[in-house]
């Protein structure tokens, strides 16, 4: 795994915390999708790396490694680990795990992100997708479980906005480095550089 000492440069601004998605219960036959939009989601907004949990899916993997190619920017995929093996060796390098759920701490109403923030340390954000185990919600777990408001939706809705109130929208004009493709914003119509 990627080493839990990293910060995270977007464009001109330094933020001491480098932020790594975990999902946990991805299903084969039913979640590839979603899964695959939680990594895209990830990588496009900030996070530094994608762990899928306990299972392997190469398929997954090759989609996100190839829109990284294609697109730019640095980001790791992993998958196969266990997830208690991938939480106990990211807090044994000094990480901290943020556990998104609907019952946890709402992100709006407590300082809850102020408190996370404060660590200054690397974090390591937990989704699910079925029912999470109940050791999720455990201090020896989870350091926060924080609410993305305290209605239930989507692990997609909910790692979106905590990345984004985490970088303060600063991601979304993240310059991706060695980009084949680049998208040129446009009023109407679609315009892209295309490196060959
Ligand atoms: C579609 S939900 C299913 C949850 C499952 N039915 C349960 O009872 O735990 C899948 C994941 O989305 C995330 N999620 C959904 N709503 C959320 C919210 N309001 N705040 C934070 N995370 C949320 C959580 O990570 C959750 O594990």
């Amino acid at each position: 795994m990627a080493d839990s000492s990293n910060s995270t440069k977007i464009n001109n601004k330094i933020y001491d915390q480098e932020i790594v998605v975990l999902r946990w219960g991805h299903r084969p036959q039913r979640d590839a999708r979603l899964t695959t939009h939680v990594a895209l989601t990830a990588r496009a907004l900030g996070a530094s790396g994608f762990l899928l949990s306990d299972i392997v899916d190469e398929k997954i993997k090759v989609t996100i490694e190839k829109v990284t190619r294609n697109w730019g920017g640095k980001f790791f995929f992993e998958m196969g680990t266990p997830w208690k093996k991938a939480v106990s060796s990211w807090k044994a390098k000094g990480g901290i795990v943020v556990h998104l759920t609907v019952y946890g701490e709402n992100i709006q109403t407590s300082d809850v992100l102020e408190r996370i923030r404060n660590l200054r340390k690397p974090i390591m954000v937990l989704v699910g997708s079925q029912k999470v185990p109940k050791e999720f919600y455990s201090k020896e777990i989870s350091d926060f479980n924080v609410a993305i408001g305290n209605q239930p939706h989507s692990e997609c809705a909910a790692l979106a906005v905590f990345l984004d109130r985490f970088f303060e929208g600063t991601e979304l004009a993240k310059d991706f480095t060695k980009a084949n493709i680049t998208v040129i914003p446009q009023k109407r119509g679609k315009k892209t550089i295309v490196k060959r």
